[in-house]
């Protein structure tokens, strides 16, 4: 299961890769706007340093949505860095980008996917990721975790390539529920990923440890 931080911060995206279990990084325009990154330029700029931390698939998001527009973006957005994905979102001209950038063999993450038709036309287009939002199916009383199941289930079925990239992703109990049904992916904040680190047994127990190691060494 590969581990994307879903976040426009540099210095979160510095944390989880000095942890050593980063596997890309999403954004969206709006984690660019809380950052403060206004400005083509600037928004261009970010993505490189972004792709300057991690070595891994990072996803910029195309601003148009007419085809042409989403073509023109994302073959500027593609041609920052090998690893940039071209995200583009799930309505019609989108799905028609998607096969354009999969006929070139440029990456893709179709975003905003929150129904399994969605997903199966986001994998017939060829995307190389499918980014259905769990948490946002959550807010509004949908099982998202459900969909992640309905969509393994699909894509199974047909072999289908398209990655499933459990986004939205809130806190540690969506990315243990994801890993078992078997999304390839998850996208979520830091701490989430942090969270996966605590229990209280591990604390209790190191102190017990170190204690005892200090009380027998005491004087020697
Ligand atoms: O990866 C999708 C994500 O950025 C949306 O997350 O928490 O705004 O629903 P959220």
């Amino acid at each position: 299961m590969k581990f994307f931080i879903d976040t426009a911060n540099l210095d979160q995206i510095r944390e989880a890769q000095d942890l050593g279990i980063l596997d890309g990084v999403t954004t969206n325009p709006s984690l660019m706007a809380k950052e403060g990154i206004t400005g083509e330029q600037n928004v261009i700029n970010h993505y490189k340093a972004i792709c300057e931390i991690v070595d891994g698939d990072v996803s910029a998001e195309v601003i148009s949505t007419d085809y042409e527009g989403m073509v023109r973006e994302g073959l500027k957005l593609a041609e920052l860095h090998d690893n940039i994905v071209v995200k583009i979102p799930m309505i019609k001209d989108g799905v028609k980008a998607l096969k354009y950038f999969s006929d070139k063999g440029i990456k893709t993450n179709c975003t905003l996917v929150f129904s399994a038709g969605q997903a199966l036309l986001a994998a017939k287009a060829g995307a190389t990721y499918v980014s259905p939002f769990i948490g946002r199916l959550d807010d509004i009383s949908s099982n998202g975790v459900q969909l992640i199941e309905q969509i393994r289930l699909i894509y199974d079925n047909y072999a289908f390539e398209t990655e499933i990239l459990a986004a939205s992703v809130r806190h540690t109990m969506h990315i243990m529920d994801c890993a078992e049904i078997g999304a390839d992916v998850m996208t979520g904040p830091l701490s989430a990923i942090v969270g996966l680190l605590k229990h209280p047994l591990t604390d209790s127990g190191l102190a017990q440890f170190l204690a005892d190691h200090a009380k027998s060494n005491e004087g020697k």
